[in-house]
């Protein structure tokens, strides 16, 4: 049987607002790519050539990146998910709008440090119907969580309030080896107390119903990206992990691992682990100083940034501020003149914060 890349969009990326106001959250570039992207190309690159994107809020934006999925070597349809009512529902709409075949589920803003190709290839080698990605986290009580015992997988629980012992948390990428058994699984699923149809339950099934689940635990670090915070370390994490590779203009300093895009100019200072996207401008007097990515046509004059995440076509006027922890959404305008400041802001806004004295 083929496989099928099932890639679910339609969530409203509440925690991150303002950002996800025009912007949601898979569609947020990291070093010049969309998490959208980076998990279609990742899973195409593992053999999947066939996709569904499941879109609901903002779905327009997901067709103007992806479109048919020929810029990418690949086939996507959409499929609408109207209301939002859960990833057991998503998966059915995608199975009703024809998707057939041993189905690899993604969630649009989950990010695996390993890439997903061992994941495929132990349920492509695996005698399994189901098979789940696992991870130890901080803090469980945010996600799935699944109980092993003797190496099997006994229960799934969504979000407990105290985790069982023996539990892992369960990770966003989800194989079937038969829609038609994710059918009759749904089929008996009620909506949970959130009012969503629950991944966790619908696994249940596989496994009250003798079904072979199969699991793994990822052994890299892996990203559900919920809040701004997650967001950054996932910047933090991709930065770590940066080929240096310098192709525009310095005429200032860069130091370490950093990577200058062509078209960018750099006369200011740039510590990395950093990133200038293209056509971005970092002025004499700024000092970039580690942990930043900057996208495109950026322009950045005086100050300093630090663990920050600039989008496309901002315009940052520092003065002698420092700016740190923030994300600063498309086509914003940031004025400052002194002190310290963490700012989380969305597409367009203009934040000035003078010396009137
Ligand atoms: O990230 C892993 C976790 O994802 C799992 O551990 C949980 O078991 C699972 O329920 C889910 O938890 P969240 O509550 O964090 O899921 P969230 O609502 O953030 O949705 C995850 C993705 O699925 C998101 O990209 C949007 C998409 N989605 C979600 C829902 C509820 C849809 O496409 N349709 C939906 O109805």
């Amino acid at each position: 049987m083929v496989l099928v890349g099932v890639v679910l969009v339609a969530g409203e990326g509440t925690r991150l607002r303002p950002l996800t106001y025009t912007l949601p959250k898979p569609l947020i570039p990291i070093m010049g790519k969309p998490l959208v992207i980076r998990a279609v190309e990742g899973l195409r690159d593992n053999g999947i050539h066939d996709f569904y994107v499941v879109i609901g809020h903002l779905g327009f934006l997901f067709k103007q990146a992806l479109g048919d999925g020929s810029n990418l070597g690949v086939r996507v349809r959409y499929v609408e998910q109207r209301e939002r009512l859960g990833i057991a529902h998503a998966i059915h709409r995608a199975i009703e709008e024809g998707a057939n075949g041993e189905l690899v589920v993604y969630l649009g803003d989950n990010y695996f440090g390993e890439g997903v190709g061992r994941f495929i290839r132990e349920f492509e080698e695996g005698d399994y119907d189901v098979y789940i990605v696992l991870t130890k986290h901080r803090d469980p009580t945010r996600f799935g969580n699944a109980v092993i015992n003797e190496g099997r997988v006994v229960r799934l629980i969504e979000k407990p309030r105290e985790p069982p012992p023996n539990s892992y948390v369960v990770t966003g990428i989800y194989m079937f080896r038969d829609p038609d058994d994710v059918k009759r699984a749904f089929k008996t699923l009620k909506p949970s107390a959130r009012g969503e149809y629950e991944i966790t339950e619908l696994i249940q099934w596989f496994i009250d119903n003798g079904r072979r689940v199969g699991y793994t635990i990822t052994n890299s670090w892996w990203k559900d990206t919920g809040t701004p915070q997650d967001i950054l370390d996932l910047v933090y994490l991709m930065l770590d992990a940066v080929e240096p590779r310098v192709e525009g203009e310095v005429r200032g300093v860069v130091n370490g691992r950093v990577i200058i895009e062509r078209g960018a100019v750099v006369e200011g200072v740039v510590h990395g682990p950093a990133y200038v996207g293209p056509g971005s401008i970092i002025s004499k007097d700024t000092v970039i100083e580690h942990y930043v990515d900057v996208e495109s046509n950026v322009v950045i004059s005086g100050g300093a940034l630090s663990r920050s995440l600039v989008l496309n076509d901002a315009r940052l006027e520092l003065g002698r501020a420092r700016v740190v922890d923030s994300i600063i959404g498309p086509r914003s305008t940031i004025r400052l003149e002194r002190g310290r400041h963490t700012l989380i802001i969305g597409e367009g806004n203009l934040i000035m914060s003078m010396d009137w004295a």
